[in-house]
């Protein structure tokens, strides 16, 4: 009797919680689909396999490990990772194609993250089927094609750009180095030979994802929000979470709680942090605060160092953890509103529960995700982004008391239901299949 070829994923995501996280959702449902998964990751921010029973794990060293992860070395750290993964990986892919056929398996495609463009040489040399995983918006992908096509004198203009209205020319990213634009200029030449999947869902996004086809023939998958349609919700976390918060909310009012996070990246530095905590002691709301290790030396110090009425307001009113476990508490009843960076996943998350955001982006996609939110899907409240207590206090009791805020909630909850509806039965479901599909049409 002939033996059966099992298909099996070889999926790459870089070291960032914001970009293992979707990968690895990406890797539960394509394993639910049939699909044996191995994960090629680093031994910086590594996912914990435990949590993971069903994939295998490899190391593919990129030398990370003593680097600081933030904002200000993100590019360069992304052309260290695109220089230094080309040949490890291929060693690794050879070893792997090897024993999948000593095991009756196949590598049947290599999923890669949109950040790694170096990697579709190596599937093409060894004649692997490839996808990009994109985990940003699909909108987020235009305003760099729209940079590219344009003079950078154009982006000081107030004018919008014309396709990607109601985002303005300033609302277009700076490519302010040289390492930025050869970056973008990379990741735009990309064709992988399967398609392009996106993290996100056509009735947010439906006129960017048919624009993005058109523009560069390859084909989209938008098969989002991941976290929704991945049903086994084991922890991808790099960080250990922080539980305790959820009892703090079980006791509180419904809807009455602002939760503040800035995701794995984004901070604020001291002299922020302190006027955020008067911003959300003048407020009078309940708050649970994400102050990731790192941010200060010693938050223990820093709060001791608060004024007396602070300190008193953080006890009352505030709840302070290291890292939250985050989708438990934006789907918790206590959460109104969301203080966010606007990381795409944190976008996401928020739409998902229906919690409308106060939006303060801080770099990268984060200003687009930030405009969707405030200017088109109209859940997002966008203010002076000053961090200083007056502007905060008055930001927060927008979002959280006043009747504009109260609209938000009413729009964020009826996005909800549609995004719910495109996961289980819509273009979510639809778009995951046709991926499925093209994948093992190309290993008949
Ligand atoms: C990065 C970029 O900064 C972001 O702009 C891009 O869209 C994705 O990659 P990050 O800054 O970490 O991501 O933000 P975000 O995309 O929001 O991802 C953060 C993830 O960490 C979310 O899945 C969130 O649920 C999780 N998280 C955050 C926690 O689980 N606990 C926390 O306390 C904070």
């Amino acid at each position: 009797m002939e033996t059966q070829i099992r298909n099996r994923l070889v999926l790459i995501p870089p070291p960032f919680q914001g970009h293992i996280t979707p990968m690895l959702q990406l890797a539960t449902i394509l394993h639910s689909k049939g699909f044996s998964i191995t994960i090629a990751h680093d031994n910086f921010n590594s996912p914990n396999p435990s949590n993971h029973p069903n994939f295998s794990f490899l190391p593919l060293f990129y030398g990370l490990s003593e680097t600081q992860i933030s904002s200000k070395n993100f590019v360069d750290i992304t052309a260290t990772l695109n220089a230094k993964c080309v040949s490890p990986l291929k060693e690794l892919l050879v070893d792997q194609i090897e024993k999948a056929n000593m095991n009756h398996e196949k590598i049947a495609c290599v999923i890669y993250d949109g950040l790694m463009y170096s990697i579709e040489s190596v599937a093409r040399e060894l004649k692997l089927a490839s996808i990009i995983l994109r985990v940003t918006c699909a909108t987020n992908l235009l305003t760099y094609h729209a940079v590219v096509q344009r003079q950078s004198t154009d982006c000081m203009s107030l004018d919008m750009v014309p396709e990607l209205e109601p985002l303005g020319f300033k609302d277009l990213p700076m490519l302010n180095s040289h390492v930025m634009q050869q970056q973008i200029a990379k990741t735009l030449a990309v064709r992988p030979s399967l398609g392009v999947i996106y993290n996100t869902v056509n009735c947010l996004e439906g006129k960017s994802l048919h624009r993005l086809h058109e523009l560069y023939k390859v084909n989209v998958f938008p098969i989002g929000p991941l976290h929704m349609i991945a049903e086994d919700s084991s922890s991808s976390s790099c960080v250990e979470e922080d539980y305790s918060c959820i009892g703090w909310l079980n006791n509180q009012a419904t809807k009455s709680v602002l939760y503040v996070s800035l995701g794995s990246i984004a901070s604020w530095d001291e002299k922020e942090l302190t006027e955020v905590a008067w911003g959300l002691a003048n407020s009078k709301q309940k708050f649970l605060w994400v102050i990731r290790p790192g941010t200060i030396n010693d938050v223990s110090e820093w709060l001791e160092s608060l004024p007396k009425e602070v300190k008193v307001a953080i006890e009352e009113r505030g709840c302070i953890v290291k890292w939250a476990p985050q989708r438990e508490v934006l789907a918790h009843q206590g959460v109104g509103g969301f203080w966010s960076h606007c990381g795409w996943n944190s976008t996401l998350e928020s739409l998902c529960e229906g919690v409308p955001i106060m939006c303060q982006p801080h770099f990268g996609d984060q200003g687009v995700n930030a405009r969707l939110l405030s200017r088109v899907w109209k859940v997002g409240l966008e203010w002076s982004n000053v961090i200083e207590r007056n502007e905060v206090e008055r930001a927060v009791r927008r979002l959280m008391v006043n009747e504009e805020g109260k609209e938000m909630a009413q729009r964020a909850f009826k996005l909800k239901n549609e995004i719910k509806l495109a996961v289980k039965a819509g273009s979510s479901y639809d778009a995951l299949n046709g991926m499925v599909d093209s994948i093992l049409s190309v290993n008949l």
